[in-house]
């Protein structure tokens, strides 16, 4: 992912960094700053290494070691750019010379912007599919970007460095979501068999061919841009000879309220049939039926108890390669 720059280059890098910690040759620049109190035109600050940060900062070095970020001091390899404190924070020699301030070091995250905050981390991050449409999520949009939820200092996490564990992470913003799931059937997302990166992409979803062009609810694909439910729901893959065109076209939310539902098997609908009808109405011009849904023939008596759970009769529902009425 980041280059290491050939041998003569990092032995460059290095002899430049040993000659700045000589530091005396930079104390006329600073003076000059100081004097006209503009610090982009008097010059450029340059790069110090970690070790100089740890002076002052010993309580953030102290756990740094443990932080995956360590692996580019550990190496001692990378460019100085892409190297421990200041590959985040930038070049830190003005701000070691000025003794501390946020105004001295480039990238001090309590004051740079969202869009900011993205360029510094994608720097680095920025070659991942998994991150590939962050720029136009609806996090991003709504300038959640990724120290909301990470924390690079004080992590909770085990794993990603997220500021709290997912749950609480998530919860923290979407209140109302755990409510969906203490629902009486749901998937046990509070009971920490699932979590919310099973179907969600925080940093932000392909297009999904399921719904064309449209990317809602920062839902992951799954191989193929499938609906991420078929990584587990395997069996309703498919594809089968007698696809149910509801199911492929309108996706599994259609009929099923992913979270959690006060129906068995997650319906949207309380009985089997009212969830059919929604599609398969037998009034005249009314609705979807004008849009070429066949309605169920004269023979689904509704009045008649029998006709009223149609899953009976039409049993794979999700798809058959047997029957095009999903009898088998
Ligand atoms: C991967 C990027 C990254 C690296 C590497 C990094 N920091 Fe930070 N630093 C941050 C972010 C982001 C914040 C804002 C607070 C947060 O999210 O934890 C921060 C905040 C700080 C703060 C403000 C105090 C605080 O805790 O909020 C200090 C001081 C600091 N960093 C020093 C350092 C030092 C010293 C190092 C090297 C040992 C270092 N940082 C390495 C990203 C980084
Ligand atoms: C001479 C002591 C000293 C050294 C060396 C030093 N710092 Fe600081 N730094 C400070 C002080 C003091 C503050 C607090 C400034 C404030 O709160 O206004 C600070 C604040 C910071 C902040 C927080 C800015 C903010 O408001 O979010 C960051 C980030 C930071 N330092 C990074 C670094 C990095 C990276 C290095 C190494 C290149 C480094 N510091 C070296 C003294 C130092
Ligand atoms: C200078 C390049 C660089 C920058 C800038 C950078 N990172 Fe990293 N980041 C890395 C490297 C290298 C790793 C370690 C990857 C590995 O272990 O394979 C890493 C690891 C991580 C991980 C942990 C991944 C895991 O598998 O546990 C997270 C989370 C992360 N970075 C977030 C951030 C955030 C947030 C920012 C911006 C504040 C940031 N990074 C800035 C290079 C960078
Ligand atoms: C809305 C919250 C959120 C935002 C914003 C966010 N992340 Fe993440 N990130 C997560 C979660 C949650 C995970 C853990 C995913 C998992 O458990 O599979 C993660 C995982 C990661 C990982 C490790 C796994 C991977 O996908 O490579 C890295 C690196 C990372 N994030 C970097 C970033 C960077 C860089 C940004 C900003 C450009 C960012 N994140 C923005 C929530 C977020
Ligand atoms: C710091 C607050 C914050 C955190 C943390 C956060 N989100 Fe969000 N999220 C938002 C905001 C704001 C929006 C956009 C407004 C909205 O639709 O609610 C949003 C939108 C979403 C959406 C799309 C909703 C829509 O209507 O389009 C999903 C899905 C989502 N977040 C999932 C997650 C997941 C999963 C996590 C945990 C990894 C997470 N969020 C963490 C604030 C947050
Ligand atoms: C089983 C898969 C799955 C899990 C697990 C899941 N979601 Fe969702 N979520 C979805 C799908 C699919 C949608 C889109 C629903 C639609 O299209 O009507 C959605 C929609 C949303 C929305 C927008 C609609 C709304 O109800 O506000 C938010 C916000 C959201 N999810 C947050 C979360 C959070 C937070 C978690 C973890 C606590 C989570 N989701 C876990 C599949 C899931
Ligand atoms: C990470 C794996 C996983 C993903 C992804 C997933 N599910 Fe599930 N689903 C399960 C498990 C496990 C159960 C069993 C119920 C439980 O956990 O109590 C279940 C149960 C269900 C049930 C109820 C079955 C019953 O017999 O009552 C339905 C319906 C369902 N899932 C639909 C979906 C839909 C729709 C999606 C996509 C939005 C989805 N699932 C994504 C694992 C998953
Ligand atoms: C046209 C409506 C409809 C669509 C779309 C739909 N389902 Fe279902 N699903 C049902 C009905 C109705 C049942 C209950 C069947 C029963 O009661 O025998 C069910 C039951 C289930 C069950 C539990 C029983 C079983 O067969 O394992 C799971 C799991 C499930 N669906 C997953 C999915 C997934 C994943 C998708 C998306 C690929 C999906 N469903 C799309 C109507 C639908
Ligand atoms: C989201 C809309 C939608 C829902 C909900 C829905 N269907 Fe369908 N269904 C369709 C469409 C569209 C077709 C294809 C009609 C065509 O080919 O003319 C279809 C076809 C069928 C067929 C095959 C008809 C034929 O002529 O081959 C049967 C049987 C069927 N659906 C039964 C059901 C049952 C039972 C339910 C409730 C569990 C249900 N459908 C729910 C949209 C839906
Ligand atoms: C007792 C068994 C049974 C039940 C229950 C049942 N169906 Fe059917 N369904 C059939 C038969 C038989 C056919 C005709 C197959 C053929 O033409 O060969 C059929 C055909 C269909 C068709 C294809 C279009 C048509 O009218 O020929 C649709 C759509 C359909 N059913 C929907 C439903 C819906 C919706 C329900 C629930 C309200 C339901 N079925 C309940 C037996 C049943």
């Amino acid at each position: 992912m980041l280059s290491s720059g050939s041998g003569a280059q990092r032995s460059r890098a290095r002899a430049l960094r040993g000659s700045e910690r000589r530091g005396p040759r930079r104390a006329p620049c600073v003076r000059l700053m100081a004097f006209f109190l503009a610090p982009a035109l008097a010059c450029a600050a340059d790069y110090v290494g970690s070790q100089v940060c740890r002076t002052c900062h010993s309580d953030i070095w102290q756990n740094f070691y443990r932080n995956p970020h360590f692996k580019s001091v550990a190496s001692g390899e990378g460019k100085p750019k892409d190297t421990g404190c200041e590959g985040c924070h930038g070049p830190g020699s003005e701000h070691v010379a000025a003794g501390g301030g946020s105004e001295t070091i480039p990238v001090a995250f309590s004051q740079v912007s969202a869009e900011k905050v993205l360029d510094t981390c994608l720097r680095c991050h920025g070659q991942t599919l998994s991150r590939a449409n962050i720029r136009r999520s609806v996090h991003t949009d709504n300038g959640i970007v990724c120290v909301n939820c990470h924390s690079i200092h004080s992590s909770q996490s085990r794993r990603y460095l997220l500021a709290k564990t997912q749950i609480d992470l998530c919860y923290s913003c979407h209140t109302a979501v755990r409510a969906q799931f203490s629902l009486p059937f749901k998937h046990r997302v509070n009971e920490g068999v699932m979590q919310c990166t099973d179907c969600h992409n925080p940093h932000g979803a392909f297009a999904s061919t399921w719904r064309m062009a449209n990317r809602p609810y920062l839902v992951e694909q799954a191989e193929g841009n499938e609906e991420p439910c078929l990584k587990c729901h395997i069996d309703k893959r498919g594809p089968f000879v007698y696809e149910h065109v509801g199911v492929r076209v309108d996706g599994c939310e259609a009929c099923h309220y992913p979270h959690g539902s006060t129906n068995p098997r997650l319906l949207t609908r309380p009985v089997v049939f009212t969830v059919c009808l929604e599609c398969h109405s037998g009034l005249g011009n009314f609705g979807p039926n004008n849009n070429g849904v066949t309605r169920p023939g004269p023979y689904h008596n509704l009045a008649q108890p029998r006709f009223q759970n149609c899953t009976t009769c039409h049993v794979q529902i999700h798809g058959s390669n047997a029957d095009s009425f999903f009898f088998r």
